[in-house]
């Protein structure tokens, strides 16, 4: 079984069965008990992960990293792979993957156009992994969502979620209700009219009887919700600078807000946040979101494990 990822690429949430799921929530637990009893580990000892990023990033870069560093293997990072890189050259991502298979045993990129990491993943030998490809999706995210999802909650079965924010060009999202959907979630999208989850998505779940609210009311969703997982809107992805000035700032999370939800509520973020999340919410019991980028370390240590067979 734990060969079942061996030499993967992730690239689509639709690449992981609900056993990989498992087995990587599995593993990432195994080894968040290693680190926090003071043991080390040393799986990849010998082995380098590559990291070109071609956006920015810091949870996504990093914590990979980290979890690389925490497992005995070493790294080879591009930061600004888009002017530090031969991409500046005109060198395409298939042959940038196949040049990478000689360095490293496993790759990260982000990128900011749908499908190159797939690109990447068709020219390079060695498991490729998305760390976010433009508004496309970003599976590693979903795979610490679910994560802190289980340690928050205690289960993943039929919870109500709230995704809020900018669900049109949010990758978190799109990732994250894939994933979710495999647990029989009850959803609600809460979006400004422009921003609401792509149809292709909302479809999909509704096929697989899972019941989905789209509405721009949030008190009405917190109130019901189990977990709100909050998205700030996608500066980046705005062609039109004024339509950005109009939309942003459509929903804050205030104490307010937490007062008004179903009581226990777990608010989640994939973070940066700009000003969807007021500071005074940080200190509420159940806002999970830093916790949640610190999940990123175990979940990555497992899949770069899982993916090079060094489990
Ligand atoms: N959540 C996330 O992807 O954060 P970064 O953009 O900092 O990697």
């Amino acid at each position: 079984m734990t060969t079942a990822l061996k030499g993967k690429d992730i690239l689509h949430v639709k690449d992981l069965k609900l056993e990989h799921i498992s087995l990587i929530m599995e593993t990432a637990a195994r080894y968040e008990n290693v680190l926090a009893s003071g043991g080390r580990l040393t799986n990849m000892a010998g082995k380098v992960l590559a990291t070109l990023f071609y956006e920015p990033s810091t949870r996504t870069r990093l914590s990979f990293e980290t979890a690389m560093l925490r497992l005995g293997g070493q790294v080879l990072s591009v930061a600004e792979a888009k002017t530090s890189s031969s991409a500046a050259k005109g060198e395409t991502l298939f042959d940038t993957g196949k040049m990478i298979e000689g360095y490293a045993d496993v790759a990260v990129i982000r990128h900011p156009v749908v499908g190159s990491a797939a690109e990447m993943a068709e020219g390079a030998s060695i498991p490729v992994i998305n760390g976010g490809d433009g508004a496309g999706q970003h599976p590693t995210q979903s795979l610490l969502d679910v994560y802190t999802i289980q340690k928050e909650k205690g289960r993943l079965l039929n919870l109500t979620v709230t995704l809020a924010g900018d669900l049109k060009n949010g990758r978190t999202v799109h990732s994250l209700s894939w994933v979710l959907g495999k647990y029989g979630p009850r959803f609600y999208f809460v979006s400004p009219e422009e921003l609401r989850m792509p149809e292709e998505i909302t479809k999909a779940l509704r096929q697989d009887g899972i019941e989905v609210i789209e509405t721009s009311n949030m008190e009405e969703a917190v109130a019901k919700s189990d977990v709100l997982y909050m998205t700030r809107i996608q500066k980046e992805r705005f062609t039109d600078p004024a339509e950005y000035e109009r939309l942003k700032g459509s929903y804050v999370v205030t104490l307010d807000l937490v007062k008004k939800a179903k009581s226990g509520i777990t608010i989640m973020h994939p973070l940066p946040r700009v000003d969807e999340i007021a500071k005074e919410v940080d200190d509420y019991e159940g806002a999970a979101y830093f916790r949640q980028a610190s999940n990123g370390v175990p979940v990555r240590m497992a899949l770069l494990a899982l993916v090079t067979g060094s489990e």
